[in-house]
């Protein structure tokens, strides 16, 4: 896991845990930023933290294991903390206020809705993870209507994730800008993750053959490659170099996350991966136009 600058002058948040404390650390204070989390924060998520800080008088990091995201059979209960570190992060970042709802805050016993986006959200992830984007949208939209900021901030390593919250708040006409940021990489290559503390050092250098497969990708149609079936073969070959991959997908999707036949030169087409690899699932996407195109609004 790479480390979080050092040096950064040290704030010490305001950690709630309640709405209503939430509600009164916020109150009157300008514009406000969010930043989603479920925690064990890496320099991705201080990344958002620091654009967030740059662009918001406020900013909320919320640090939510959210259980409605994951199957039964995932990895809720291993899922990695480390609140005494989170902290520091958070601090190093000059977040203002931290929101740690229990589950039980979230989730009352009485509690009995879901949010549900159709299209982008139905392949992929929503494909190998029934119920995955329901309980994410669920969980955001919650944290959204809670916190109430002006502006919230995702990794563009989930690229489906941000394309389902964006369907959601244009949908129901949420009050928020969606900010989706670049994905933070190792040197190897390796997007940064919370789930790469699963793996060894040794491990996450191998993991890097699926940011080695999508870079190839992108080369093939930098190279002038334009049939999807052909680009994919070009990463599929380069996952294919280690047996520890057990391929979930390898998708070129356009804006509407439907795969491609032909690729086009709409700079939101992007080439996804979803792969085991040492009992870890691992996912991964870039975009194949190396023009960055306008993504910072919902
Ligand atoms: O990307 C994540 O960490 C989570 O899916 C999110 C957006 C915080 C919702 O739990």
């Amino acid at each position: 896991m790479a480390n979080v600058a050092e040096g950064a002058a040290q704030v010490q948040p305001q950690v709630v845990h309640s709405p209503e404390a939430l509600r009164s650390a916020l109150s009157g204070r300008g514009r406000v930023g969010l930043v989603p989390t479920m925690g064990y924060l890496h320099d991705g998520h201080a990344t958002l933290m620091r654009r967030a800080r740059e662009v918001c008088d406020v900013l909320v990091v919320s640090i939510f294991v959210n259980p409605l995201q994951f199957g039964p059979s995932e990895d809720l209960a291993a899922y990695p903390r480390d609140l005494k570190r989170d902290l520091g992060v958070v601090g190093e970042a000059g977040v203002d206020v931290v929101f740690m709802p229990s589950t039980e805050t979230m989730y009352p016993p009485a509690f009995d809705t879901r949010v549900v986006v159709s299209g982008v959200s139905e392949g992929l992830d929503g494909a190998s993870r029934p119920g995955h984007f329901v309980g994410v949208a669920t969980v955001v939209l919650k944290l959204l209507n809670l916190v109430r900021p002006d502006v919230a901030f995702f990794g563009e390593k989930d690229w489906q994730q941000l394309a389902v919250l964006r369907q959601m708040v244009r949908d129901l006409n949420v009050p928020v800008e969606v900010v989706g940021l670049p994905t933070v990489r190792a040197p190897s290559g390796l997007a940064l993750s919370s789930r790469n503390s699963y793996l060894t050092a040794e491990q996450q250098a191998r993991a890097a053959v699926l940011s080695r497969a999508l870079a190839a990708v992108r080369s093939a149609y930098a190279a002038g490659e334009r049939e999807a079936s052909k680009l994919r073969q070009t990463g599929l070959d380069v996952l294919s170099e280690d047996p520890e991959v057990t391929l979930d997908y390898l998708s070129v999707v356009g804006r509407d996350m439907q795969e491609r036949e032909v690729v086009d030169n709409d700079p939101m087409t992007r080439v996804l991966v979803a792969a085991r690899m040492f009992g870890v699932r691992l996912i991964d996407n870039m975009p194949l136009v190396s023009v960055r195109p306008e993504m910072d609004s919902a």
